[in-house]
């Protein structure tokens, strides 16, 4: 357990979800997405979310990041009722809060690295120079000093993600949500993206919700979550997330390690 988490304890939860459903449509043509979730997500927690195509993961994740709101149900954000605010303040809540990842990188062309990762900031409305402070604060953090002046189409899929994963962080969020984050990516590439989500819950404390197909990389994360026909079908903790594996195994006197 982390520090952040053994603070937590007893403690409101960072997140609630109290049986929110989601129905998308109206009259014959209704769906429904979601059909009654409950879920507690606690401060420095790193959950990967798995389930089959239509489960309502990406569903799950847009109402966890304030994108959309659920149609019944309550969530609770640091104890605060998010479904009654309006569309603007959700806005708020989703800036000062929440960093998003998505499987498609969604840099901006013909743009730097460091202007794609400043923009952020540019809304917030914060001055040049801190902008650009911040901006290569976060490169450094994934890995990219050097590399601010590049447009995306110089980059590497690996490093695009990164920029979008340095522009997900300039914020200082305190969530980051990433739906498939690796699902662009080859198995080396997608284990590098998981090492720097991991450092980013490990030693920054940024609570991770991430949606995953591959089992491969749910295995990075302290807790798995499962979704099936728009219902958590499980939930539970992963005792031996890969880099604590990994970290055990270098520690581990040679004779032990084999
Ligand atoms: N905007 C929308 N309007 C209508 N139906 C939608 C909308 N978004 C999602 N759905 C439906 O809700 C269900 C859940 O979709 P969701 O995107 O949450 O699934 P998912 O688990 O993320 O799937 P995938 O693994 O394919 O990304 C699907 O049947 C989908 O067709
Ligand atoms: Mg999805």
């Amino acid at each position: 357990m982390t520090a952040a988490q053994e603070d937590s304890v007893g403690a409101t939860p960072l997140i609630e979800l109290r049986n929110i459903t989601k129905v998308y449509g109206e009259g014959g043509l209704a769906f429904q997405a979601l059909k009654g979730v409950d879920l507690r997500i606690e401060q420095g927690d790193f959950v990967a979310i798995m389930g089959p195509s239509g489960s309502g993961k990406s569903t799950a994740m847009n109402t966890l990041g304030c994108l959309d709101r659920p149609t019944t149900g309550e969530y609770l954000f640091k104890g605060a009722h998010v479904e009654t605010l309006t569309r603007d303040e959700r806005a708020l809540l989703r800036r000062r809060f929440f960093g998003f990842v998505f499987q498609g990188f969604h840099l901006l062309p013909r743009t730097t690295a460091l202007e794609n990762v400043e923009l952020p900031l540019l809304y917030r409305g914060e001055p040049t120079a801190k902008r650009h402070a911040a901006a290569r604060k976060a490169l450094a953090a994934v890995g990219l000093t050097g590399w601010e002046h590049h447009t995306p189409s110089e980059l590497s899929g690996g490093q695009q993600q990164r920029v979008a994963i340095a522009r997900a962080i300039v914020t200082e969020p305190v969530v980051l949500l990433a739906d498939e984050p690796t699902g662009n990516l080859d198995s080396q590439r997608s284990g590098e993206i998981m090492e720097l989500l991991w450092r980013l819950n490990a030693e920054l404390g940024i609570t991770v919700l991430m949606v995953t197909h591959e089992p491969d990389m749910a295995a990075y994360a302290r807790r798995i979550v499962r979704f099936v026909d728009g219902l958590l079908d499980s939930d539970h903790a992963n005792p031996a997330p890969v880099m604590l594996a990994r970290e055990a195994l270098a520690a581990a006197p040679f004779g032990e390690a084999l």
